[in-house]
């Protein structure tokens, strides 16, 4: 008999994300296209930075919250997105993971109810789960992914503490159009909800226009946390940085979490984090641009039904005239096609699966010609 440990963690599952990238790898030559990451290595330049730092032996305790000048680098990098936020009001984090995890500990008291739009990214009932809130996912596919006053007044209650934002969004690409951020704003400021803000493909956008929620409301500064991360952008996921921005009032306690669960991130990765600030990414946008347009015509071609993705590096085409689940049809189309992708269900998306857009274009051109003749072979 095991003694009981804390009975939230029943309620979770291990992420079935890396459990579809493993079975690619049980089958010789399968092309992979479940990667939420950069194929491209961190740019010489941001790693040349950490090869300083030890040498220059920064290998002891930095502050909790980050050295001063990484976050006067992170406050001058937002002020150039429109967003003003002091070097105080930031904490470096382990990547946005650890940022979203702070966010949620720091908001939620037990039985406090967070609104989460699906398809999404996972992480956000986790985190509710673990600090003993309750998740409150409601599908905006009907919507073409976009929230409308209707559905999300629906899924508030007086429990509603929280609601997360994703955009551009994991897996569906989508951007929140205005009409979205202003349904959002409308019922935090009503009812006084804090806007959890995972903002961390917000370089990797295709579209003009793009706007996030904190800057379309600054006046809601009080109730919005934004988190944002080095992995997308600068091909930098294995390194855990990230970062969470919120109100002076919302930092003080977000650092205790902080402090006595991570403590701080490396010291001799911070100057590192300036030099990636300074990266022109726009090569690595115009590339994933061409990607996406690759990727949906040839979806499209294979008559899917999708939304086109406007930022991110993923697609949510519909496999619902298959009459079978994702998973289902993704494991088919490893043993069968040679190819790999993510179930929707994975996302509260079934119905669709996830193609990433992160690998090469010779790559991605393979693997989508293997899933057209898989899928013809279905008809
Ligand atoms: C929407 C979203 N948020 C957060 C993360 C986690 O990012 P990080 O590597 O910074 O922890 C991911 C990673 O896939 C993501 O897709």
């Amino acid at each position: 008999m095991s003694l009981p440990l804390n009975s939230a963690l029943d309620r979770l599952q291990l992420s079935g994300i890396r459990k579809f990238a493993a079975l690619a790898k049980e089958v010789p030559g399968c092309i992979s296209l479940t990667m939420g990451e950069p194929g491209e290595n961190t740019p010489d330049a941001i790693k040349d930075q950490v090869a300083l730092d030890l040498a220059a032996n920064m290998t002891h305790y930095p502050p909790n919250n980050g050295h001063a000048f990484l976050k006067e680098a992170i406050s001058e990098f937002m002020a150039r997105q429109g967003l003003a936020y002091s070097p105080d009001e930031i904490i470096v984090t382990a990547g946005a993971t650890e940022a979203l995890y702070a966010a949620a500990t720091t908001v939620l008291s037990p039985g406090d109810e967070v609104v989460i739009p699906g398809p999404g990214f996972i992480l956000y009932e986790s985190m509710t789960i673990v600090n003993h809130g309750t998740p409150v996912v409601f599908d905006t596919t009907p919507t073409n992914y976009q929230i409308t006053p209707e559905a999300l007044e629906a899924a508030v209650t007086d429990r509603t503490k929280a609601i997360v934002l994703t955009s551009p969004n994991n897996p569906t690409g989508v951007i929140l159009n205005k009409d979205s951020l202003a349904a959002v704003a409308k019922v935090a400021r009503e009812r006084g909800i804090y806007v959890i803000c995972d903002d961390v493909y917000n370089q990797l956008v295709y579209a003009d226009g793009y706007k996030s929620f904190a800057e379309s409301y600054p006046d809601l500064r009080e109730q919005t946390i934004r988190v944002d991360s080095f992995s997308k952008p600068y091909a930098m996921t294995g390194w855990r940085m990230g970062w969470i921005a919120a109100d002076a009032s919302f930092i003080a306690q977000a650092s205790k979490i902080h402090q006595y669960m991570v403590s701080c991130i490396p010291s001799f990765l911070q100057h590192a984090g300036v030099e990636a600030l300074a990266t022109d990414i726009a090569p690595m946008r115009k590339m994933y641009r061409q990607r996406r347009d690759l990727v949906v015509s040839r979806l499209r071609e294979m008559g899917l039904d999708l939304v086109e993705p406007e930022g991110a590096f993923y697609a949510f085409p519909s496999i619902e005239q298959f009459g079978m689940t994702s998973e289902e049809f993704c494991r088919r189309l490893i043993f069968e096609g040679g190819v790999a992708l993510t179930p929707g269900v994975f996302f509260n998306g079934e119905g669709h699966v996830r193609p990433s857009f992160a690998s090469s274009y010779d790559v991605l051109e393979e693997g989508l010609s293997r899933m057209a003749t898989f899928v013809d072979g279905l008809r």
